[in-house]
């Protein structure tokens, strides 16, 4: 079984692969393969199964240059880079890497969440500057978590996780906002349903974003909406960029429409919106909340066993349904 790795991942998951006798080829190319490189490499075996990450755009053009392949198993949770209802017209399972990665996400959103509330990466530069004279009572002041409201937009795992630290390490309350009302997220974290995102907008004072890129979730975060949030209040992302406006964002956090925004992922990565890496009330990092070394081992690892599955008549455990 031939099996193509569009970029070089932690060893873990092809050295599994290859235990396993499989022959795996991982592209050379020190980057993202572009749409046509990635056509020309799957035409060159023909594979049986293929391990794709998140900046590969996976739709019929790619399906059709690797006709033997049974399974593409994205190396992410997120599977907004694949055409999954194509690839069920064409009977190719689509697999993603859930559950492992939930705790990781979860403590970057919460090392964000610190980071802008108490200036952190602002103070970090500040003293790197040479600015920093001696203490002063009006030096950076930020703003305290205790007692404050974190609205979630998603209540799945990654939110679920966040709600949990947020009540549980900071006394924080917790209200949120999902197509659907989920109880166990309320009984757990003593949390509030809203049925509109506008509501938890409206009354949060850190609003952190765990939905997936969807049609109805492009743009969820737009100006009219970030216009209703509180003027003190943060905003948090580390889903998909595309679920908020960032040229609103900007505009919103020049204009102190809101205090700050902490940032993990860009509506185009890897560009930035114009003006973003400007202003001092944001704190941006280049898409790495799943990366530390723990769990992207782990996801090779899982990635690697949904492909193993497949060929050994199972059902891969992380199929993802279209
Ligand atoms: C990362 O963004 C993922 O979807 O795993
Ligand atoms: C601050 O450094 C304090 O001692 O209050």
């Amino acid at each position: 079984m031939k099996v193509y790795v569009t970029r070089e991942i932690p060893e873990s998951g092809t050295a599994f692969l290859r235990e396993k006798g499989y022959e795996v080829t991982v592209s050379e190319k020190n980057g993202v393969l572009t749409k046509s490189e990635l056509v020309l490499a799957l035409t060159e075996k023909e594979y049986d199964a293929v391990l794709c990450l998140l900046t590969d755009t996976i739709d019929a053009d790619v399906f059709h240059a690797a006709p033997k392949a049974k399974i593409f198993a994205n190396y992410a949770v997120g599977v907004n880079n694949v055409d999954v209802k194509e690839a069920a017209q064409r009977g190719i399972l689509i697999t993603n890497t859930p559950d492992v990665l939930t705790d990781t996400v979860a403590e970057h959103t919460f090392g964000l969440i610190l980071a802008i509330t108490a200036r952190i990466a602002e103070g970090d530069r500040f003293t790197r500057a040479g600015k920093y004279v001696g203490w002063a009572p009006m030096l950076l002041l930020g703003c305290d978590l205790r007692g404050k409201t974190l609205g979630v937009l998603g209540a799945g795992r990654i939110g679920s996780r966040v709600a949990h630290h947020a009540r549980n390490g900071f006394d924080m309350d917790v209200i949120y906002y999902d197509v659907q009302k989920n109880d166990l997220f309320e009984k757990e974290y003593n949390a509030t349903y809203f049925s509109t995102a506008e509501e938890v907008l409206q009354m949060a004072d850190i609003v952190t974003v765990h939905v997936p890129l969807l049609d109805a979730t492009r743009h969820l975060i737009n100006s009219k909406r970030l216009a209703m949030m509180k003027p003190t209040s943060y905003l948090v992302n580390t889903s998909r960029g595309p679920v908020i406006d960032e040229t609103a964002l900007v505009a919103a956090l020049r204009t102190n429409i809101i205090r700050g925004a902490a940032l993990d992922v860009f509506e185009n990565e890897p560009a930035l919106a114009p003006g973003l890496v400007e202003l001092e009330n944001v704190v941006l990092t280049p898409h790495i909340a799943s990366a530390t070394e723990e769990t992207r081992a782990k996801m090779a690892v899982m990635a690697a066993e949904n492909i193993i599955a497949v060929f050994e008549g199972r059902t891969p455990p992380n199929l993802v349904k279209n």
